[in-house]
């Protein structure tokens, strides 16, 4: 497609949420206000539910001044023909007190049936995986597909990176969008790795303007962003997941080489084999086109590393499961 085709608003996209649940819905609302494609489907199991959430979008459509047609289906695999991105938030979501991984026994063969099924349709869709415990669910969407590696992503290195940021500019005053700051490893309360050494203001390191204390408070705070919200919701949040997805969607349908934080199968990189972590990596029209190497201290490495133990174990549970 011609380069500027990208940079306009319109585009002949076609995009597709599974799962109309609350982030499913607010992945599918920011899509459409940004005119990220011209078409969206929700794809729902249960009956009505994304038809009435598809409808309940569209009917904004001309109050909000977007052009984006949406439309729902009960488990109608068709209507997703031709999809150019594929979004996968289907499953159940946390309970407080729950554990991301708590939800592998249900989670895993909800998402690798609505893996098999989209791809009927959608052979040459980039995948993007939400779904909870979301390293190992992208691991097996990833192996389920057979798909090229660089069109299977997980989305959490974003959220939990947006978190990040949420929590610096809360500790200092500082704009958001001033901010860089990146989390890689795992997205688990005790997996994701905040790198504070790292974090920007304005170019100039983060620790000029809080203490080492202050940043280890901000890390841990990060760290269980999710559970947090679990825990004064009562289920897991949407607000951010779904703005998180719609940055990567928008990174991809307008190919912006923008560099986000996500989860793709790693072979050498950062020191892992055969596995799906997060790391720096650059967005655009294939899906993930390069991963970024941060250079990272003996200590960073170290907790990588950690982190990669912990999401192998759990990728591990996926072959005594039958699906
Ligand atoms: C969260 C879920 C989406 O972190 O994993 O809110």
């Amino acid at each position: 497609m011609h380069q500027n085709l990208f940079k306009s608003k319109k585009n002949n996209m076609k995009v597709t949420v599974v799962g109309a649940g609350a982030v499913g819905a607010t992945c599918a609302d920011n899509i459409a206000r940004r005119e990220l494609c011209s078409e969206l489907v929700l794809l729902d199991i249960k009956e009505g539910i994304s038809e009435g959430k598809a409808l309940d979008l569209f009917q904004t459509s001309s109050l909000l001044g977007f052009d984006t047609k949406i439309s729902g289906s009960t488990n109608d695999y068709s209507k997703t023909a031709d999809s150019d991105v594929v979004v996968i938030t289907s499953g159940i979501p946390r309970k407080p007190g729950m554990t991301r991984e708590e939800l592998i026994g249900i989670n895993a063969g909800i998402v690798k049936g609505v893996t098999e099924n989209i791809l009927k349709y959608s052979p040459n869709a980039i995948f993007i995986i939400v779904s909870n415990p979301m390293d190992t669910m992208t691991y097996l969407a990833l192996k389920a597909s057979g798909l090229p590696k660089n069109r299977v992503i997980g989305m959490g290195g974003l959220l939990d990176s947006a978190r990040f940021k949420c929590y610096l500019s809360l500790a200092t005053g500082a704009s958001t969008n001033d901010l860089h700051a990146v989390v890689i490893g795992g997205h688990g309360d005790t997996t994701m790795i905040p790198l504070t050494r790292m974090a920007t203001v304005n170019g100039l390191p983060i620790s000029n303007r809080l203490s080492e204390e202050a940043l280890k408070k901000v890390a841990a705070d990060t760290m269980v962003g999710g559970a947090t919200l679990t825990g004064l919701l009562g289920t897991s949040a949407w607000y951010a997941p779904g703005a998180a997805v719609a940055a990567l969607v928008e990174a991809i349908v307008r190919d912006e080489k923008k560099l986000m934080p996500c989860c793709v199968m790693l072979e050498g990189e950062y020191g892992q084999n055969d596995i799906c972590l997060g790391v720096p990596v650059i967005i655009g029209k294939n899906g993930w086109e390069e991963i970024v190497d941060y250079k990272l201290n003996e200590e960073e490495q170290a907790a990588f590393s950690k982190s990669a133990e912990a999401v192998r174990s759990m990728n591990s549970v996926l072959s005594t499961m039958s699906m």
